[in-house]
């Protein structure tokens, strides 16, 4: 004869720790997400660590408790059937549970919401926010420059839908507890190198068509010289960017078009294999004949994206000399200065720590009695220098380099160097004008320039 019918479900709950303690987790979970999920829908649904609370540590909590409550009722009924324990009276359980529940619901409103109230709290100081996010500080200084400012950090760092949802919150969990130990990389990773950046099809062509035509693009870079008078000069490129039906995009993004490449290194800088499918289905590989026979067959492979070439459409970081020519050309700093371009580039580059920039200005004013408010000046370096370097974190001018071009970082010449050859000898174009046509080089006044009417 079976015991069960007799000893109901309640009775054999009520006769073991185990079930009982699998009652309270229930109970304390359920009242913790009554606390924390208002918080998280009510314009706190980006805190990650609120994420984490609500939909992470309450629900395993919660499943923890009503696992142990069917495993503490089969204990019991084991313990009856073999008559090491007494039959309890049903009275006496149903009192025994109603008091329990009681009990723990004054405990759980008294403290669970004082707590729950405190932990989630601190979690929006800036105390907090600036040790953990302090990590990112870089990224975000950048990107709120960046023409996508607008773009929230989601958009191109989650996948949507759950998959990509549970992904960031587990990698949230393990940056808290990288930030918690101060074990975290420093600098930290790129995107590029830890592979986890949101594919493109779901990011940038949600908003940017893949064929738009988009056609040439001029681009004007001024550049000074490190002489007395910071001589200027300018570069004029026409950058052939197409769309579908051609140009730098449709060459590698075209309707058809797929290239395939294996790096050497996770931040994908040498690439001694590339494959190319052209529209008319034809594959071509070509290979860096340096490198070493069968050493590229175990190496990953990836499909070319536009962050293989826009590395860095949200944290752009700048270079001194750039970002010095850049501010004498918009007539942000002072480019009658003797000297000055030179002076500058020296000091953002020997800077330990920024502080020193002002003085540096305000003594060079004084010595090359340079009319004017040296003040300006001074702030606008050392604001340069705190968008682009962040000693604690060990970033640094150039840590993160940006593969659109191949001046500043190898870049297109990963593959375009004009090494990388098929079996037939025809190596990936070098050409100088296959990319930009070179209207003008580093010359003094460009005549385009004049003909435009855009000289300075
Ligand atoms: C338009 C898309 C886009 C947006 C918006 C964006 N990122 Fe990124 N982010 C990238 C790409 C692409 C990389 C990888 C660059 C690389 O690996 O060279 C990256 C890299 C990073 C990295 C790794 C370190 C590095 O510099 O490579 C961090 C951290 C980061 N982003 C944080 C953020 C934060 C925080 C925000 C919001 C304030 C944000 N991102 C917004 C595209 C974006
Ligand atoms: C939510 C929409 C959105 C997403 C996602 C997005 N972009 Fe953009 N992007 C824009 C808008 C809007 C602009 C124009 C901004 C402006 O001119 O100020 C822009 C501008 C650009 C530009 C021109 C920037 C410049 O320097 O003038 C490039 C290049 C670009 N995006 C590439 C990308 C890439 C690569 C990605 C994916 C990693 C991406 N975008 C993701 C909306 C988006
Ligand atoms: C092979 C490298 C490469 C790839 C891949 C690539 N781009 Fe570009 N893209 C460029 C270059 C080079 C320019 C011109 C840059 C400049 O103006 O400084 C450019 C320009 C742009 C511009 C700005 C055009 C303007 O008006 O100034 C946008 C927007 C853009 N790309 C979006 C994308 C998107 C979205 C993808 C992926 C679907 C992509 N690109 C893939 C190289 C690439
Ligand atoms: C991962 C390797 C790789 C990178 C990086 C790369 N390309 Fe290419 N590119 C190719 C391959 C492969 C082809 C097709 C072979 C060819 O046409 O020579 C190609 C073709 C082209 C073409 C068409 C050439 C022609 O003869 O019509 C242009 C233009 C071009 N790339 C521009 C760029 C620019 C600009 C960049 C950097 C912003 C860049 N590529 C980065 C692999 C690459
Ligand atoms: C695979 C395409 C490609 C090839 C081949 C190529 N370039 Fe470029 N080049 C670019 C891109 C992309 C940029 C960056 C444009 C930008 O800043 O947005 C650039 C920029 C430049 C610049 C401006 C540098 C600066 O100060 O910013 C010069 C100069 C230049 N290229 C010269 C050359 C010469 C010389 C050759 C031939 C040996 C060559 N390029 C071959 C794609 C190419």
């Amino acid at each position: 004869m079976s015991p069960d019918i007799k000893r109901p479900f309640i009775v054999l709950l009520a006769s073991h720790w185990l079930s009982m303690l699998g009652v309270a987790l229930t109970t304390t979970a359920g009242f913790s997400w009554l606390f924390v999920l208002p918080m998280h829908l009510r314009g706190n649904a980006d805190n990650p660590y609120i994420g984490i609370l609500a939909f992470l540590i309450i629900p395993a909590v919660l499943f923890l408790g009503l696992a142990l409550i069917p495993v503490g009722v089969l204990l019991a009924r084991r313990q009856v059937v073999s008559g090491l324990a007494a039959i309890p009276d049903r009275r006496a359980a149903w009192r025994k549970i109603g008091v329990f529940l009681g009990l723990m619901t004054f405990v759980n409103l008294v403290i669970g919401s004082q707590a729950t109230y405190r932990a989630v709290a601190h979690m929006e100081t800036d105390q907090f926010c600036g040790q953990s996010c302090h990590v990112m500080k870089p990224e975000f200084t950048a990107w709120k420059h960046a023409p996508h400012s607008h773009v929230e950090c989601v958009e191109c760092h989650i996948t949507p839908g759950a998959a990509g949802w549970f992904a960031a919150k587990m990698a949230g969990t393990r940056q808290l507890m990288n930030v918690a130990l101060n074990t975290y990389k420093r600098p930290i990773e790129d995107a590029i190198e830890t592979n986890r950046l949101v594919r493109s099809e779901e990011t940038c062509e949600k908003c940017h068509a893949r064929d738009k035509e988009i056609g040439s693009v001029m681009k004007v870079i001024p550049t000074f010289k490190d002489d007395e008078k910071n001589t200027r000069s300018e570069t004029v490129l026409m950058l052939m960017v197409g769309g579908k039906a051609g140009g730098i995009h449709g060459a590698h993004m075209g309707p058809g078009v797929e290239i395939r490449y294996a790096p050497t290194d996770s931040k994908r800088g040498t690439i001694p294999w590339v494959e190319y499918k052209g529209a008319d289905g034809k594959v071509s590989t070509y290979v860096d004949p340096s490198a070493k026979p069968g050493s590229v067959a175990g190496l990953p492979r990836y499909t070319m994206q536009c962050v293989d070439c826009h590395s860095r459409p949200a944290h752009t970081f700048q270079l001194p000399g750039r970002a010095v020519d850049a501010a004498l050309a918009a007539g942000k700093l002072p480019a009658n200065a003797p000297f000055f371009r030179k002076f500058a580039v020296e000091l953002l580059t020997t800077s330990k720590d920024g502080t020193d920039i002002a003085p540096k200005v305000v003594a060079y004013y004084k010595e090359k009695a340079i009319p004017g408010d040296p003040a300006v000046t001074a702030a606008f370096l050392t604001n340069l220098y705190d968008s682009n370097v962040f000693p604690d974190l060990k970033v640094t001018w150039g840590t993160y380099s940006n593969n659109l071009g191949h001046t500043d970082a190898p870049g297109c010449f990963r593959c375009h160097d004009g090494s990388h050859e098929r079996a037939d000898k025809t190596a990936i174009t070098n050409d100088c004008t296959t990319c930009h046509r070179m209207v003008a080089v580093d010359e003094a006044s460009p005549e385009v320039l004049k003909t435009l009417g855009i000289d300075q």
